[in-house]
């Protein structure tokens, strides 16, 4: 019987990946925390832990028994960017305290299995941006990219030196309408659907051809279970796996959501989120999470589109049939 602990479980993904591991495991088994108070989500157990007080985080370990800790909190790329000393602590600091918790209970016969997420940002300018390859150039040019392939290296390294069974993936930009985003660049194909749905003109903060690799929530959620349920001699990328979901530009989303509700408008007022969305690919290879753990992406552009519209809720508009 597992028994696992979500750190960050307030956010975009932590709500979500809370719902999904209690319907898997029961709502006794798994332990949501968060530094703030406990907000909107299936789990029965919430504890208050900032993941920098390792002292809290291993005693909330061993006291519930934890055998999976999925470490989620950090400050994303746009936030990032405000406070960079500061995204680097958490994002640094919250990694690092895991996976030492996790070599220290390790070598007193207490497993833990670890799941950090990195991140697209962890690629840059010099990456090749087309069907990037699990293992190309990495040159991140943000804080928080740079944590993420300096987290990258920690996982591996924690995983080969130490033994930590620590998977990871590079998640896309992931677009979902359950919880707010948490402030990076991809966010645009969230605020879209508010801006559809309230009848308003929406101001994109990206140009119409920025093309980014995004996944839908529930893929993601799905992504990040299955890699944690592989047998561990199936996971050979103890690094972080590419995993794709689609890729679209903001012209091709506004596009979609026309076909549904035809009086949408979208304009174009580029800022300094464009300089880092240009420094990350347009698509992913994702050959070894397919080769490895059997991963495929199953919702596409379509069913996104018509997902989150139905899901926003149209306070006057209607959605139109598309031809
Ligand atoms: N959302 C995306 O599109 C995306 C894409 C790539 C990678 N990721 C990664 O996934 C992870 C989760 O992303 P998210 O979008 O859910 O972020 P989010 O900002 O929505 O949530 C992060 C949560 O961490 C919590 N937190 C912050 N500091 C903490 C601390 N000291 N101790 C405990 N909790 C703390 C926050 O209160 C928040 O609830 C992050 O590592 C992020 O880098 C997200």
């Amino acid at each position: 019987m597992e028994r696992i602990l979500v750190i960050g479980a307030n956010g975009q993904i932590g709500n979500e990946l809370v719902d999904a591991l209690v319907a898997q495991h029961g709502a006794d088994n798994v332990i949501a925390a968060d530094i703030g108070p406990r907000s909107l989500f299936g789990a029965r157990r919430y504890e208050p832990v900032d993941v920098l007080d390792s002292n809290a985080v291993a005693h909330c370990i061993e006291n519930y028994g934890v055998t999976q800790v999925y470490q989620l909190a950090a400050l994303l790329s746009v936030t990032g960017e405000q406070v960079p000393l500061k995204a680097w602590t958490l994002n640094m600091n919250g990694l690092l305290n895991i996976l030492e918790i996790a070599r220290e209970r390790g070598q007193s016969g207490k497993p833990l299995r670890v799941f950090w997420p990195s991140s697209i940002a962890a690629f840059g300018p010099h990456t090749p941006a087309v069907d990037t390859p699990q293992l190309a150039v990495m040159d991140p040019t943000t804080i928080y990219g740079i944590s993420k392939q300096a987290g990258e290296r920690l996982c591996e390294y924690y995983f080969s030196k130490f033994g930590v069974d620590v998977r990871s993936i590079r998640y896309p930009g992931i677009i979902s309408y359950k919880s707010p985003p948490g402030g990076g660049t991809t966010d645009y194909a969230i605020a879209i659907f508010h801006a559809a749905q309230r009848g308003e003109t929406y101001p994109c903060y990206l140009g119409p051809e920025t093309t980014l690799p995004m996944i839908y929530m529930p893929d993601a959620i799905r992504a990040t279970i299955e890699l944690m349920d592989a047998p561990a001699e199936r996971v050979r990328i103890r690094s972080a796996y590419n995993v794709a979901g689609l890729s679209f530009n903001p012209r091709e989303l506004a596009q979609k959501i026309k076909q549904y509700l035809p009086q949408f408008g979208i304009s174009y007022e580029p800022d300094s989120r464009q300089t880092i969305a240009d420094s990350w690919p347009h698509s992913l290879d994702d050959t070894y999470a397919r080769a490895d753990w059997g991963w495929h992406a199953r919702i596409g552009l379509e069913q996104l589109v018509l997902d989150m519209l139905a899901n926003i809720k149209a306070p006057r508009c209607e959605l139109h049939q598309a031809a």
